[in-house]
């Protein structure tokens, strides 16, 4: 069965996410890549999940080596085209408050700093677990992105039908807002 690639990526599209940026060392200096498919997978041990084309600098870059998932802000919508090959005027702002992790971006909403833990086989992508050392988060709305486009963040949907179940946000595992 062959499914046409273009129509794929517009059905794939319909899944709103937010917009990270994936950055690492490479050649001795920072490097980043805009990413969407990002996951977290783990609690224990802490994991998350990124997936990275292979024609991608960040997919050699990333073989055994530790990298920071940055999620971005809605301010930081030309970052996240800077990292996808649409250079800004000036150079974002780089940290490395742990030189033993990768460096991050300053201004994003939250940054999550891992070592290698796997990569597997993703077709035409790569999969990277990473397992998580460090983290901080930051106030600000997040950048959404949704059919090829950025997004502002809508306002919280109410009621929440399944506050108390064993699925409710809140109190499941996922990450209560503050
Ligand atoms: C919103 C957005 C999301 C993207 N998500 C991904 C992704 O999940 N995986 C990927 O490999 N590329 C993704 N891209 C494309 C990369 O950012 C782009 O190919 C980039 O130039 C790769 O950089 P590099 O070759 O310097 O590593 C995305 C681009 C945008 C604008």
């Amino acid at each position: 069965m062959s499914v046409d690639a273009r129509e794929l990526r517009r059905c794939l599209g319909h899944f709103a996410t937010g917009v990270t940026v994936i950055t690492c060392a490479g050649d001795g200096m920072p490097h980043g890549a805009t990413v969407n498919a990002f996951s977290a997978v783990s609690l224990d041990p802490p994991l998350v999940l990124v997936s990275l084309d292979r024609k991608s600098k960040a997919c050699k870059y990333l073989d055994g080596a530790p990298f920071t998932v940055n999620v971005l802000t809605e301010p930081q919508d030309e970052v996240a085209l800077h990292f996808a090959g649409k250079p800004m005027n000036g150079e974002p702002e780089w940290q490395r408050p742990d030189s033993r992790l990768a460096p991050q971006l300053a201004g994003s909403l939250a940054t999550i700093s891992c070592t290698p833990w796997r990569s597997y086989d993703g077709g035409d992508h790569v999969l990277y677990l990473g397992e998580v050392q460090r983290f901080e988060v930051a106030g600000g709305d997040p950048l959404v992105f949704f059919l090829g486009g950025f997004r502002h963040l809508g306002p919280v949907y109410e009621p929440v039908p399944w506050f108390e179940s064993a699925d409710c946000p809140s109190t499941s595992w996922f990450v209560a807002s503050s």
